[in-house]
């Protein structure tokens, strides 16, 4: 029989790649996602890229406890990978009640269910916005968390529940992972990534300026001190996040406890230097202009992605072309996104 894996937010941007993932390593997977910032043609998009449909799929908040249990109580849930969240930095300093609320009252709900049903086992998905405006990049998993935002400030929360949940409660195995900056998308244009409304991260951005939707990308500032001025990020592949999840799952019973790991490549990216590698991949310039610094953004995040080669023997494999090519090939298929 093969292992059931509940995912949380599996409708989502990393969420519905992570599903393709396990379903084609011949798990079988439950979905539970509330659709807040997802589309349920995911869930299609998902069955056909990898030939087989998800189990189950549940729209349900996290926090709806008996939603939730009736979910545990339906299948035998070996492990739950944990995506569902709120992620948009500026809107988590607007509302913070409902980023603290969401994300960690989701987590602690998590936890409660986990517990009546004996599940154990569990794949966190934590940020590196957790290291804030750090003094030097590449960063590893020892050096000092400094959340800027709710956001961060959640996803930081939420390891120390889990470090501590795991301290007092021996059977747990909790894997963090604070991913740099997914980008991209499946291979076959078929899965991507498809915010509500106007994209608050750079490549969504580009990608809808580059179809037409948008007129030109703004770029947050040329200031900042890295080569360029404008701001250095550690892009990941999401086929490469995806991979990560799973080598998680194998990796959950090499110990107990809590474990953090960086998913990463290790390379920094200017926007700038994203500017162009996309338009090389979508075959013409992207007008941009570049506008005063966002409030919240730091100047540097690149990983040093050596603790998880070194436990693992885990890297990632896919370029920032390939990042970028897999990104356009989805937004160009789906110019508008998935269909109502
Ligand atoms: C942020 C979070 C990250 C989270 C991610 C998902 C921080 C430090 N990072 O990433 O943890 O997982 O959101 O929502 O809180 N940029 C532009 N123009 C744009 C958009 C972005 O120039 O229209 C620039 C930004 O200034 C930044 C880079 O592009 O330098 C990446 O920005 P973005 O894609 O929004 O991601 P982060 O802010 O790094």
């Amino acid at each position: 029989m093969s292992a059931t894996v509940l995912v949380t937010g599996g409708a989502g941007f990393i969420g519905s790649h992570t599903c393709v993932e396990l379903l084609d390593h011949g798990y079988d997977v439950v979905v539970l996602d509330d659709h807040s910032n997802s589309s349920p043609r995911a869930l299609e998009r998902i069955a056909k890229v990898a030939g087989r449909p998800v189990t189950a799929a549940y729209e349900s908040d996290l926090r709806d406890r008996r939603a939730l249990s009736a979910v545990f109580a339906a299948h035998p849930v070996d492990a739950v990978i944990h995506f569902a969240a709120k992620k948009a930095v500026g809107e988590s300093v607007e509302k913070p009640v409902e980023y603290y609320d969401t994300n960690v009252g989701g987590t602690t709900a998590l936890l409660s269910a986990m517990r009546e049903h004996g599940v154990h086992r569990l794949v966190f998905s934590s940020s590196c916005s957790i290291y804030g405006d750090a003094a030097k990049v590449p960063l590893a998993e020892d050096d000092p968390a400094g959340p800027t935002n709710p956001y961060a400030t959640t996803k930081w929360l939420c390891e120390q529940v889990l470090a501590d949940v795991c301290r007092r409660l021996p059977e747990m195995s909790v894997l963090a992972l604070r991913y740099f900056n997914p980008v991209g998308a499946h291979p076959s244009g078929l899965l991507g990534e498809d915010p509500r409304g106007v994209p608050n991260n750079v490549m969504p951005f580009l990608t809808q300026v580059a179809v037409g939707r948008l007129p030109r990308l703004r770029v947050f500032g040329d200031d900042y001190a890295t080569a360029d001025g404008t701001g250095v990020r550690d892009y990941i592949h999401v086929m490469d996040v995806a991979d990560g999840h799973r080598v998680a799952l194998e990796h959950l019973d090499d110990d107990t406890g809590m474990r953090t790991f960086n998913l990463g490549t290790g390379a920094g990216t200017s926007v700038l230097e994203l500017v162009a590698a996309f338009s090389r991949a979508c075959g013409r310039p992207v007008p941009y202009e570049v506008t005063a610094r966002r409030p919240g953004d730091v100047a540097a995040l690149v990983a040093d992605p050596g603790a998880v080669a070194r436990a693992w023997n885990w890297a990632t494999t896919r370029d920032l072309a390939a990042m970028c090519r897999d990104a356009w090939a989805f937004q160009e298929l789906n110019p508008s996104g998935y269909p109502d």
